[in-house]
């Protein structure tokens, strides 16, 4: 007998129905007032010694009420965000997020289906959405695809797909031996670091990834990279991929995607693109031309918590060939038996496309985005952060004291503050210091990098709230901070 048999069942529901109906309805009304008042907020401050001291306590032997926990979150937790729901922030590549997304998210968590197996509607919205992902590539409607927690997790979704269908097809039965030699995979300098990462966990290694160099455009040298590649086939190594970005971390680059996609014809690479970034800028006119190619991609993967605005996480993979797909991944225990009617019945299990097999109802948050603003709307706001971005870097251009580090890609723009007689490390520290100030002044968060060895302010905007004018209070508040620390110095 257990110590508890004695006592009356319990759940976990509220014991107040009303008063969590109050207590809900509260917390929507304060996330309506944030993100409305958002504009007037400091976007980021810094965390006080006893918010982190709250945060580190041990686990709570017993319950408090559910009123008391909101409290808490509002006091220690809500106040002390990242930031990337605030019009100026433009630090890594992180969107913004969207008051109906946010709802779908919840409806989702509320309704809390597993989708990843059954007949249930999650499964068709998943499945709704995939088809849409591939409308909006223009990927052949009888490709595969998978929604995932973001772009890490879609390329190497695509890579294993890639690394699995090489050659005779044998290596997820037999491992990497089934392969007579070193496999390659190719990409450039700026590829973003998960393709590495994705490299090591499948098994190719470090060493199996050759980072081609770039022009001064920090895009994909193919010259160099069908010399190295003749150089590999020479010393008897396997080539089996070309990853081609659509949108470099860095600069926002495009690759140039119809020369790779000839060059893995050429070579009988697989070719994928890696678009977490930059793909959905295909919905503007004047990217669209140079994203084309990636239509015809053996992989694609991007995210839609970047410019689809939509809350993380969610990312999406297309495979172009369904079969090898479905050949990479699929696996049918005797405890996930699909039936022909009842709840085992319906799609084929998601499971099948992909390594996870929990999976949460992320379709609905894209679902109900797609459906409240429609792609002629992403069109013009993935636009016009393209247009924000080529206006601030107008306005670099014109002032004697900034100096522009890359050419403009899409809607990142890199630029640092500049000053007679000062040094390269000067420069470095200058332009560190007006990051940190406006960070920590809650101006405005870009981010940095380091582009041909010189530290650079990064302006990546993904952002929907941000307008035209916060580009000039960017350009004005760089200045004056950077005139400050040149006075004091
Ligand atoms: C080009 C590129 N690839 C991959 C990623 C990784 O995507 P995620 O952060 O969604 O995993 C990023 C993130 O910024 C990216 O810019």
């Amino acid at each position: 007998m257990s110590p508890n048999d004695h006592l009356p069942d319990q759940n976990l529901d509220p014991q107040d129905w009303d008063a969590m109906r109050i207590l809900g309805h509260q917390m929507v009304d304060d996330l309506i007032d944030y993100w409305k008042g958002i504009r007037e907020e400091k976007i980021w401050r810094p965390i006080p010694k006893e918010v982190k001291t709250f945060l580190n306590q041990p686990i709570p032997e017993n319950g408090q009420l559910p009123e008391e926990v909101y409290q808490e979150f509002k006091q220690y937790i809500f106040p002390y965000n990242k930031g990337n729901v605030h019009p100026r922030f433009f630090a890594w590549i992180q969107g913004t997020g969207t008051p109906m997304g946010t709802f779908g998210d919840l409806l989702a968590s509320g309704m809390n289906p597993n989708t990843a197996i059954g007949e249930h509607s999650a499964m068709y919205v998943d499945r709704q959405v995939v088809n849409w992902c591939k409308q909006l590539m223009n990927f052949p409607s009888e490709a595969s695809g998978i929604l995932v927690s973001g772009g890490s997790m879609a390329n190497i979704t695509a890579l294993t797909v890639a690394r699995n269908s090489f050659g005779e097809e044998k290596i997820r039965q037999k491992g990497l031996k089934a392969a007579s030699a070193q496999l390659l995979i190719y990409c450039s300098v700026e590829t973003h670091s998960c393709i590495q990462k994705a490299a090591e966990i499948i098994g190719i290694g470090t060493d199996g990834v050759r980072k081609i160099g770039v022009n001064e455009r920090f895009e994909f040298d193919v010259e160099l990279l069908k010399a190295q590649l003749e150089a590999d086939l020479q010393a008897g190594f396997l080539p089996f991929c070309l990853v081609g970005t659509a949108g470099t971390v860095n600069t926002g680059a495009i690759d140039p995607m119809e020369e790779l996609l000839e060059i893995s014809k050429e070579y009988g690479l697989w070719f994928h693109v890696d678009g977490a970034y930059g793909a959905l800028a295909k919905l503007d006119p004047i990217y669209a031309p140079a994203l084309k190619a990636i239509e015809e991609a053996d992989s694609l993967a991007f995210d839609l918590h970047k410019w689809l605005y939509v809350p993380y996480e969610v990312g999406c993979t297309l495979i172009r060939d369904a079969k090898k797909h479905r050949d990479a991944f699929a696996i049918t225990p005797n405890y996930l038996l699909r039936e022909e009617r009842g709840l085992a019945g319906g799609l084929d299990s998601i499971n099948n496309y992909g390594f996870e097999l929990s999976r949460g109802f992320k379709a609905l948050k894209v679902w109900m985005s797609l459906k409240e603003h429609g792609r002629e709307k992403y069109a013009f706001m993935i636009a016009q952060n393209n247009r924000h971005a080529a206006y601030l870097a107008e306005l670099v251009t014109k002032h004697p004291n900034l100096e522009l580090m890359a050419p403009v890609s899409m809607s990142i723009t890199c630029f640092r503050m500049v000053y007679p007689g000062l040094g390269e490390e000067d420069l470095r520290e200058l332009n560190r210091e007006i990051l940190l100030c406006l960070q920590e002044e809650g101006i405005a968060s870009p981010s940095s990098t380091i582009l041909n060895g010189k530290f650079t302010l990064r302006v990546a905007n993904v952002n929907q709230r941000t307008r035209k004018e916060d580009m000039e209070l960017l350009v004005r508040e760089v200045l004056r901070i950077g005139m400050q620390k040149i006075a004091q110095d």
